[in-house]
Protein backbone atom coordinates (compact mmCIF):
# COMPACT_ATOMS: atom_id res chain seq x y z
CA UNK A 1 0.00 0.00 0.00
CA UNK A 2 1.04 3.52 -1.22
CA UNK A 3 2.42 5.34 1.94
CA UNK A 4 -0.46 7.81 3.38
CA UNK A 5 0.63 11.60 4.01
CA UNK A 6 -1.32 14.46 4.67
CA UNK A 7 -0.21 17.37 2.56
CA UNK A 8 -3.78 18.57 1.77
CA UNK A 9 -7.40 17.99 2.88
CA UNK A 10 -7.45 16.08 -0.31
CA UNK A 11 -4.95 12.92 0.68
CA UNK A 12 -8.09 11.44 2.75
CA UNK A 13 -11.85 10.69 1.63
CA UNK A 14 -14.53 12.61 3.50
CA UNK A 15 -15.35 9.74 5.32
CA UNK A 16 -11.69 9.67 6.76
CA UNK A 17 -11.94 13.49 7.76
CA UNK A 18 -15.06 12.83 9.41
CA UNK A 19 -13.55 9.93 11.26
CA UNK A 20 -10.42 11.86 12.07
CA UNK A 21 -12.86 14.59 13.75
CA UNK A 22 -15.14 11.76 15.33
CA UNK A 23 -12.03 10.88 17.16
CA UNK A 24 -10.65 14.35 18.10
CA UNK A 25 -14.48 14.84 19.83
CA UNK A 26 -13.61 11.37 21.05
CA UNK A 27 -9.88 12.02 22.30
CA UNK A 28 -10.21 15.57 23.74
CA UNK A 29 -13.35 13.72 26.84
CA UNK A 30 -10.76 10.90 26.83
CA UNK A 31 -7.47 12.83 28.21
CA UNK A 32 -6.90 10.93 31.06
CA UNK A 33 -7.38 7.47 29.24
CA UNK A 34 -4.97 8.57 26.61
CA UNK A 35 -2.54 9.55 29.15
CA UNK A 36 -2.99 6.19 30.30
CA UNK A 37 -2.31 4.12 27.75
CA UNK A 38 0.25 5.93 25.98
CA UNK A 39 -0.54 4.67 22.69
CA UNK A 40 2.57 5.46 20.72
CA UNK A 41 5.16 5.46 23.38
CA UNK A 42 8.39 5.19 21.90
CA UNK A 43 7.18 6.61 18.52
CA UNK A 44 9.38 9.59 17.33
CA UNK A 45 7.67 12.70 15.49
CA UNK A 46 10.25 15.36 13.72
CA UNK A 47 9.05 18.94 13.25
CA UNK A 48 10.71 20.99 10.82
CA UNK A 49 9.58 24.67 11.00
CA UNK A 50 11.17 27.12 8.54
CA UNK A 51 8.23 30.03 9.56
CA UNK A 52 7.21 30.78 12.94
CA UNK A 53 4.64 29.53 15.11
CA UNK A 54 2.95 29.18 18.21
CA UNK A 55 0.07 27.14 18.44
CA UNK A 56 0.92 24.24 15.74
CA UNK A 57 4.31 23.58 17.52
CA UNK A 58 3.11 23.78 21.07
CA UNK A 59 -0.23 21.18 20.13
CA UNK A 60 2.27 18.06 17.63
CA UNK A 61 4.47 18.38 20.79
CA UNK A 62 2.16 18.28 23.34
CA UNK A 63 -0.33 15.83 21.44
CA UNK A 64 2.85 13.67 20.97
CA UNK A 65 3.84 13.75 24.91
CA UNK A 66 0.36 12.62 25.62
CA UNK A 67 0.02 10.23 23.05
CA UNK A 68 3.19 8.63 25.07
CA UNK A 69 5.89 9.78 22.37
CA UNK A 70 8.07 12.59 21.71
CA UNK A 71 8.26 15.40 19.42
CA UNK A 72 11.14 16.82 17.91
CA UNK A 73 11.78 20.34 16.97
CA UNK A 74 14.03 21.75 14.01
CA UNK A 75 14.21 24.29 12.89
CA UNK A 76 16.50 25.82 9.79
CA UNK A 77 18.65 27.46 11.67
CA UNK A 78 20.09 24.26 13.20
CA UNK A 79 20.14 21.88 10.75
CA UNK A 80 21.68 21.45 7.69
CA UNK A 81 18.55 21.56 5.94
CA UNK A 82 18.82 25.41 6.69
CA UNK A 83 22.74 25.11 5.30
CA UNK A 84 21.33 24.00 1.54
CA UNK A 85 21.47 19.78 2.06
CA UNK A 86 18.95 19.33 -0.42
CA UNK A 87 15.13 18.58 0.61
CA UNK A 88 15.80 14.91 -0.67
CA UNK A 89 18.45 14.00 1.22
CA UNK A 90 17.41 15.87 4.24
CA UNK A 91 14.03 13.49 3.97
CA UNK A 92 15.43 10.50 3.41
CA UNK A 93 17.67 10.32 6.57
CA UNK A 94 15.43 12.16 8.25
CA UNK A 95 12.61 9.57 7.91
CA UNK A 96 15.31 6.66 8.13
CA UNK A 97 15.02 7.39 12.24
CA UNK A 98 11.68 9.25 12.90
CA UNK A 99 8.00 7.34 12.58
CA UNK A 100 6.29 10.76 11.13
CA UNK A 101 7.03 14.31 10.33
CA UNK A 102 5.81 17.65 9.70
CA UNK A 103 6.80 20.49 8.15
CA UNK A 104 5.85 24.21 7.86
CA UNK A 105 7.46 25.84 5.17
CA UNK A 106 6.91 28.46 2.55
CA UNK A 107 6.44 27.01 -1.22
CA UNK A 108 4.43 24.17 -0.99
CA UNK A 109 6.36 22.29 -3.46
CA UNK A 110 9.18 22.40 -0.95
CA UNK A 111 6.35 19.62 1.16
CA UNK A 112 5.75 17.83 -1.78
CA UNK A 113 9.41 17.02 -2.59
CA UNK A 114 9.88 15.76 1.21
CA UNK A 115 6.97 13.84 1.07
CA UNK A 116 8.13 12.49 -2.09
CA UNK A 117 11.77 10.91 -0.18
CA UNK A 118 10.27 10.06 3.29
CA UNK A 119 9.76 6.61 4.34
CA UNK A 120 7.56 7.87 6.66
CA UNK A 121 4.11 10.04 6.96
CA UNK A 122 4.16 13.34 6.51
CA UNK A 123 1.72 16.47 7.60
CA UNK A 124 1.37 19.56 6.48
CA UNK A 125 1.81 21.89 9.08
CA UNK A 126 1.41 25.19 6.77
CA UNK A 127 2.48 26.00 3.31
CA UNK A 128 2.45 29.21 1.38
CA UNK A 129 -0.86 27.21 -0.47
CA UNK A 130 -2.69 25.35 2.06
CA UNK A 131 -2.86 24.55 6.16
CA UNK A 132 -5.07 21.81 6.49
CA UNK A 133 -4.64 20.84 10.25
CA UNK A 134 -6.06 24.35 11.30
CA UNK A 135 -9.09 22.98 9.11
CA UNK A 136 -9.30 19.83 11.11
CA UNK A 137 -9.48 21.91 13.92
CA UNK A 138 -11.97 24.42 12.29
CA UNK A 139 -14.64 21.45 11.29
CA UNK A 140 -14.23 19.83 14.58
CA UNK A 141 -15.08 22.83 16.35
CA UNK A 142 -18.32 23.88 13.94
CA UNK A 143 -19.71 20.62 14.49
CA UNK A 144 -18.92 21.00 18.57
CA UNK A 145 -20.83 24.02 18.45
CA UNK A 146 -23.80 23.64 15.43
CA UNK A 147 -23.36 19.75 14.58
CA UNK A 148 -23.24 19.03 10.82
CA UNK A 149 -21.78 21.68 8.63
CA UNK A 150 -22.55 19.64 5.37
CA UNK A 151 -25.12 22.06 3.39
CA UNK A 152 -24.32 25.20 5.43
CA UNK A 153 -22.96 28.42 4.06
CA UNK A 154 -19.36 29.52 4.87
CA UNK A 155 -18.45 33.66 4.36
CA UNK A 156 -14.41 33.69 4.02
CA UNK A 157 -13.96 37.53 4.38
CA UNK A 158 -10.16 38.35 3.31
CA UNK A 159 -6.75 37.65 1.21
CA UNK A 160 -6.97 34.03 -0.87
CA UNK A 161 -4.62 32.97 1.15
CA UNK A 162 -3.15 29.16 2.27
CA UNK A 163 -6.54 29.33 5.01
CA UNK A 164 -8.88 30.23 2.29
CA UNK A 165 -7.40 27.43 -0.06
CA UNK A 166 -7.54 25.55 2.61
CA UNK A 167 -11.72 25.71 2.92
CA UNK A 168 -12.33 25.70 -0.69
CA UNK A 169 -10.70 21.80 -0.28
CA UNK A 170 -12.93 21.44 3.15
CA UNK A 171 -16.05 23.05 1.22
CA UNK A 172 -15.81 20.15 -1.26
CA UNK A 173 -14.86 17.56 1.54
CA UNK A 174 -17.61 18.57 4.19
CA UNK A 175 -20.11 19.39 1.61
CA UNK A 176 -20.86 22.96 2.04
CA UNK A 177 -20.93 26.61 0.08
CA UNK A 178 -18.46 28.95 0.16
CA UNK A 179 -18.55 32.73 -0.61
CA UNK A 180 -14.90 34.25 -0.54
CA UNK A 181 -15.05 37.80 -0.27
CA UNK A 182 -11.17 39.52 -0.96
CA UNK A 183 -10.22 42.66 -2.80
CA UNK A 184 -9.73 42.64 -6.48
CA UNK A 185 -5.87 40.67 -7.27
CA UNK A 186 -6.28 39.20 -3.98
CA UNK A 187 -8.27 35.87 -5.32
CA UNK A 188 -7.17 32.33 -4.38
CA UNK A 189 -5.41 30.28 -7.35
CA UNK A 190 -7.37 30.71 -10.21
CA UNK A 191 -7.14 27.02 -11.23
CA UNK A 192 -8.65 26.18 -7.67
CA UNK A 193 -11.77 28.55 -8.34
CA UNK A 194 -12.14 26.90 -11.72
CA UNK A 195 -11.79 23.24 -10.31
CA UNK A 196 -14.74 24.48 -6.84
CA UNK A 197 -17.00 26.47 -9.29
CA UNK A 198 -19.75 24.31 -7.90
CA UNK A 199 -19.96 25.47 -4.36
CA UNK A 200 -17.56 28.38 -3.78
CA UNK A 201 -18.04 32.44 -5.31
CA UNK A 202 -15.78 35.09 -5.47
CA UNK A 203 -17.07 38.66 -4.59
CA UNK A 204 -15.27 41.84 -3.44
CA UNK A 205 -18.12 42.83 -1.31
CA UNK A 206 -17.62 41.92 2.31
CA UNK A 207 -21.60 42.21 3.21
CA UNK A 208 -22.25 40.14 0.06
CA UNK A 209 -20.50 37.42 1.23
CA UNK A 210 -21.86 37.85 4.65
CA UNK A 211 -25.55 37.17 3.62
CA UNK A 212 -27.34 34.00 4.62
CA UNK A 213 -23.71 32.67 6.29
CA UNK A 214 -23.47 30.19 9.38
CA UNK A 215 -20.06 30.85 9.96
CA UNK A 216 -17.54 33.62 8.69
CA UNK A 217 -14.16 33.24 9.15
CA UNK A 218 -10.96 35.52 8.23
CA UNK A 219 -7.34 35.29 8.71
CA UNK A 220 -4.12 38.17 9.11
CA UNK A 221 -4.62 40.49 5.67
CA UNK A 222 -0.48 40.02 5.51
CA UNK A 223 0.63 36.35 5.88
CA UNK A 224 4.28 35.23 7.02
CA UNK A 225 6.42 35.86 4.42
CA UNK A 226 4.57 38.55 3.41
CA UNK A 227 5.36 41.37 5.64
CA UNK A 228 6.95 43.42 3.13
CA UNK A 229 2.89 43.97 1.47
CA UNK A 230 2.12 45.09 4.89
CA UNK A 231 1.31 48.75 4.37
CA UNK A 232 -0.38 48.09 0.66
CA UNK A 233 -2.47 45.47 2.09
CA UNK A 234 -3.85 47.34 4.79
CA UNK A 235 -5.23 49.78 2.09
CA UNK A 236 -6.85 46.86 -0.48
CA UNK A 237 -8.05 44.89 2.75
CA UNK A 238 -9.55 48.03 4.56
CA UNK A 239 -13.11 47.09 3.70
CA UNK A 240 -12.48 43.62 4.41
CA UNK A 241 -12.79 43.12 8.26
CA UNK A 242 -15.20 40.81 10.09
CA UNK A 243 -16.69 43.26 13.21
CA UNK A 244 -20.24 42.95 15.05
CA UNK A 245 -21.63 44.58 11.84
CA UNK A 246 -20.93 42.12 9.34
CA UNK A 247 -21.95 39.68 11.53
CA UNK A 248 -25.42 40.77 11.98
CA UNK A 249 -25.85 40.52 8.73
CA UNK A 250 -24.92 36.97 8.61
CA UNK A 251 -27.37 34.24 10.12
CA UNK A 252 -28.67 33.81 13.32
CA UNK A 253 -26.31 31.67 15.22
CA UNK A 254 -23.86 32.28 12.59
CA UNK A 255 -20.32 32.01 14.46
CA UNK A 256 -16.86 33.48 14.02
CA UNK A 257 -13.33 31.66 13.42
CA UNK A 258 -10.02 33.04 13.00
CA UNK A 259 -7.07 30.76 12.99
CA UNK A 260 -5.13 32.89 14.90
CA UNK A 261 -2.48 34.62 15.68
CA UNK A 262 -4.98 38.24 14.89
CA UNK A 263 -4.13 41.98 14.55
CA UNK A 264 -7.14 43.42 16.28
CA UNK A 265 -8.13 46.53 14.22
CA UNK A 266 -7.17 45.20 10.94
CA UNK A 267 -9.14 41.56 9.51
CA UNK A 268 -11.42 41.92 12.98
CA UNK A 269 -12.53 44.31 14.92
CA UNK A 270 -10.75 45.05 18.47
CA UNK A 271 -13.29 42.89 20.00
CA UNK A 272 -14.57 40.35 18.11
CA UNK A 273 -11.97 37.69 19.18
CA UNK A 274 -15.18 37.76 22.17
CA UNK A 275 -18.22 38.43 20.61
CA UNK A 276 -20.77 35.64 21.67
CA UNK A 277 -20.58 34.23 17.92
CA UNK A 278 -16.54 33.95 18.19
CA UNK A 279 -15.42 30.35 19.22
CA UNK A 280 -11.91 31.32 18.51
CA UNK A 281 -10.43 29.91 21.81
CA UNK A 282 -11.87 26.62 21.08
CA UNK A 283 -10.70 26.29 17.40
CA UNK A 284 -7.05 27.10 19.04
CA UNK A 285 -7.76 24.57 21.65
CA UNK A 286 -8.73 21.53 18.87
CA UNK A 287 -5.81 21.98 17.31
CA UNK A 288 -4.75 19.77 20.17
CA UNK A 289 -7.36 17.04 19.85
CA UNK A 290 -7.45 17.23 16.12
CA UNK A 291 -3.96 16.39 15.78
CA UNK A 292 -3.52 13.69 18.16
CA UNK A 293 -6.31 11.83 16.18
CA UNK A 294 -4.43 12.70 12.46
CA UNK A 295 -1.51 11.46 14.11
CA UNK A 296 -2.89 8.32 15.47
CA UNK A 297 -4.48 7.82 11.94
CA UNK A 298 -2.07 8.37 9.71
CA UNK A 299 0.33 6.40 11.81
CA UNK A 300 -2.60 3.17 12.22
CA UNK A 301 -3.18 3.65 8.61
CA UNK A 302 0.29 3.15 7.81
CA UNK A 303 1.23 0.46 9.89
CA UNK A 304 -1.46 -1.67 7.59
CA UNK A 305 0.93 -1.60 4.69
N1 LIG B 1 -3.00 28.94 13.51
C1 LIG B 1 -1.70 28.59 13.53
O1 LIG B 1 -1.24 27.75 12.74
O2 LIG B 1 -0.98 29.21 14.49
P1 LIG B 1 0.62 29.21 14.66
O3 LIG B 1 1.19 29.99 13.51
O4 LIG B 1 0.83 29.85 15.98
O5 LIG B 1 1.10 27.79 14.64
N1 LIG C 1 -2.16 32.83 6.55
C1 LIG C 1 -1.36 32.83 7.74
C2 LIG C 1 -1.79 31.73 8.66
C3 LIG C 1 -1.07 31.67 9.97
C4 LIG C 1 -1.47 30.52 10.83
C5 LIG C 1 0.10 32.70 7.39
O1 LIG C 1 0.43 31.90 6.50
O2 LIG C 1 0.93 33.41 7.96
Amino acid sequence: MALRHFLTLNDCTPEELQHIIHRAIEMKKQLANIRQQQPFKGYVMGMLFEKSSTRTRVSFEAGMAQLGGHAMFLSPRDTQLGRGEPIADSSIVLSSMLDIIMIRTFGHERLVEFAKHSSVPVINALTDGYHPCQLLADMQTYQEHRGSIQGKKVAWIGDGNNMCQSYMLAAAQFDFELAIACPPGYEPDKALLEAHADRVTVTHDAEYAAQNADLLVTDVWASMGQEDEQKARETAFASFQINEALMDIANDGALFMHCLPAHRGEEISENMLDHPSSVAWDEAENRLHAQKALVEFLLLENAKG
